[in-house]
């Protein structure tokens, strides 16, 4: 369940049998390789060196080691983007953005898109039935750098045509954008701009509709890879290694032609460094080498609901890396930590960046399971101990029981950040942020969680939370009417139509049928200022957004404003809370909904989060002191014991 990253291209290939070798002794099973590189490959037009790769891969595989054979497209190589510059991306001020680094091209350039399926043909080809070829990764972190909203010509031809599949008439586009608005209205598809270097503000509609085809331009792209792999090499998976924390294409439809999801965790640089977390500047301190206990979950639950079930950690953090605006060690033990909280989760592998440190370029910072002098790092020795781990027999067990299906449906909707991006009507609104707040307090409870699309199906779940959601489709308003567990809606829920106007009944729009109120007004608050939600004897001082209620007949208010007027009110099962949580507040909500939905809680220690996986419930420690396990008296313990070590975990068997 273990592998690694390698690139064996970047090393005498004197190194290349022991580097096997060695990664097999650690208890490695699979290797990724190849995903950049391109100019090795074809280092002149044409002119294809496929040797070295081809005794990298029979070394690998006499090794016993299973390849990962990455696309090599993130890195067009130089000569191509002499010869087609075309292929560039371009920024929001309509520069191109140049060669020298990595992911410089264009979704939309077509002459890209012929390069991309003409490499992925080579590569597939000549390895697609190598029987050490296990499976394939397509291109490397889509979206990167932020490389999918690119405003180069290519993008502005692509875009029109999308808007005419669209609206078919322009007289359409006019009407859901509200163009009579400033006089912008079009005559024409060709006369439309990218949403670009305007004197102010541009219209929220247009930037939308610039969002999803952006996005709509990546799922092509990775289709036709994946198409072409498919042809060739029968019998392995496709995956794509996608990011953490990175929103701006629809990951759940990219993922519909893989095989499985699979993401890239760094949570040291992603606790540091992220701003749209919400984490605060104690928090990041606090958890500055372990990660923040939530932020590797988050994406371990998103990703096994992209997968449908089946997700890999591509490349886990082995030590520091180089691209935060800190780079700290991992606390050691932490490591190992994250392996196993990854396959608590459910990951069918974790595979580490990389196998040996790169002494030049852009990422001799970053660390590896080897040091640069080929000596095994701090971060190789625990991903050994983590190997040796994997053999015990209550884990072979687990592994053979079905995995128990978490209780409580979390609903994300990247349509929905986009939303809030465009129109965040208030500094400090994030959408992830908002959606941690939600996260957290679950997990604080102890609760599995499941993170699903809107308009999945609900009904295996006891709970289910809805942290924000603009735009309600159809599909998703009917699985919210067809649930009859209890279900909590936050903020701005129903606030949007999907061509991005105000919904005619208003807010929360088509949810009105199940929750018969109006939201009449909407305010954002700078830092430092409150709006005190008042529930029981307790008393909230709720920042950021708060949202004013009309209750019509058929709705309970729970809590109210110390104002006046509903602040969290219900519809029998339907819940909806109408201003930004505190912390408190959302872990009393959340406890709340989970009592009335017959899930009994209790808020877990600091620094500590739980997952189960078949009849294994874990208990990881996020904290730099001991914390006592909340495990039954019968529990038996198969790993530490019901004390946790700081910066360890314990687990036992029910
Ligand atoms: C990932 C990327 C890798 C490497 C790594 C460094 O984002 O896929 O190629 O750059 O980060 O942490």
């Amino acid at each position: 369940m273990l592998g690694v990253c390698y690139y064996p291209e970047h090393w005498p290939e004197a190194m290349w049998a022991d580097d096997a070798k060695r990664m097999a002794e650690l208890g490695l099973s699979y290797v990724r390789i190849g995903e950049f590189s391109w100019s090795a490959v074809e280092p002149e037009p044409g002119r294809f060196d496929w040797g070295w790769l081809d005794r990298a891969v029979e070394t690998l595989g006499k090794a016993g080691l299973k390849i990962v054979m990455g696309t090599p497209t993130a890195t067009p190589p130089k000569w191509l983007v002499d010869r087609s510059p075309d292929i560039l991306p371009y920024d929001a001020y309509g520069r191109p953005r140049r060669f020298g680094s990595r992911r410089h091209y264009c979704f939309s350039s077509e002459t890209y898109r012929a390069e991309s399926r003409r490499i992925t043909e080579a590569f597939a080809a000549r390895y697609g039935r190598h029987a050490a070829v296990a499976g394939w990764q397509t291109d490397n972190e889509y979206g990167c750098h932020d490389t999918v909203r690119s405003y180069s010509p290519a993008a502005l031809a692509a875009f029109r045509v999308w808007l005419r599949a669209r609206y078919g008439d322009v007289a359409a586009l006019n009407e859901a954008w509200g163009n009579r608005f400033w006089s912008m209205e079009y005559r024409s598809f060709d006369e439309i701009d990218l949403p670009m270097e305007a004197v102010t503000e541009l219209n929220p509609s247009h930037r939308m509709d610039f969002f999803r085809f952006a996005s709509d331009q990546v799922v092509r792209f990775n289709a036709e890879q994946v198409e072409i792999i498919r042809r060739h090499s029968p019998g392995r998976f496709v995956t794509h290694n996608f990011m953490g924390a990175f929103l701006d294409f629809d990951h759940f439809k990219v993922c519909e032609t893989l095989d499985l999801a699979s993401w890239d965790s760094y949570p040291l640089g992603f606790t540091d460094s992220l701003p749209m977390t919400g984490f605060s500047e104690a928090e990041r301190a606090r958890y500055a080498q372990t990660g923040h206990p939530d932020i590797s979950a988050f994406h371990h639950d998103l990703y096994r609901g992209v997968g449908r079930g089946r997700w890999w950690v591509m490349e886990q953090q082995p030590g520091p890396v180089n691209w935060a605006l800190w780079n700290p060690s991992p606390a050691p033990g932490v490591v190992r930590l994250w392996a196993w909280e990854a396959l608590a989760h459910g990951a069918e592998v974790v595979s580490f960046f990389r196998w040996r440190q790169a002494p030049f370029a852009q990422e001799q910072m970053h660390a590896g399971l080897n040091r640069p002098d080929n000596v095994l790092d701090a971060g190789g020795h625990e991903a050994r101990e983590v190997a040796r781990e994997l053999g015990n027999d209550w884990w072979q067990e687990a592994l053979r029981a079905p995995a128990t299906s978490a209780p409580v449906a979390l609903v994300f909707d990247y349509e929905a950040v986009w939303m809030h991006t465009i129109q965040p009507q208030g500094r400090s609104f994030s959408s992830l942020a908002l959606t941690f707040a939600w996260y957290t307090a679950l997990r604080r409870l102890g609760v599995d969680i499941d993170i699903v699309a809107p308009g999945a199906n609900l009904s295996g779940y006891r709970a289910v939370f809805v942290p924000s959601l603009p735009h309600v489709s159809a599909a998703a308003a009917r699985a919210f009417a067809a649930y009859d567990g209890v279900i909590m809606f936050g903020i701005r829920t129903g606030a949007k139509t999907e061509s991005f106007r105000i919904p005619a009944n208003l807010p929360p729009g088509p949810l009105q049928d199940i929750l018969p109120f109006k939201v009449a007004r909407v305010e954002s608050l700078r830092p430092g200022t409150t709006r005190d939600v008042l529930w029981g004897n307790r008393t909230y001082a709720c920042g950021t957004w708060s949202e004013t209620i009309e209750p019509r007949e058929g709705v309970d208010v729970v809590a109210a404003f110390a104002s006046g007027g509903p602040a969290f009110v219900h519809s029998g099962q339907r819940f909806y809370l109408g201003v930004w949580p505190t912390r408190e507040l959302a872990l009393d909500v959340a406890q709340h909904a989970l009592s009335l939905a017959g899930i009994s809680t209790n808020v877990l220690p600091e620094d500590v989060r739980m997952r189960r996986r078949g009849r294994i419930t874990f208990a990881f420690n996020f904290g730099s002191d001991s914390r006592i396990a909340p495990s039954e008296a019968s529990a038996r313990y198969v790993l530490g014991a019901q004390t946790i070590a700081p910066h360890s975990f314990s687990a036992w068997k029910t």
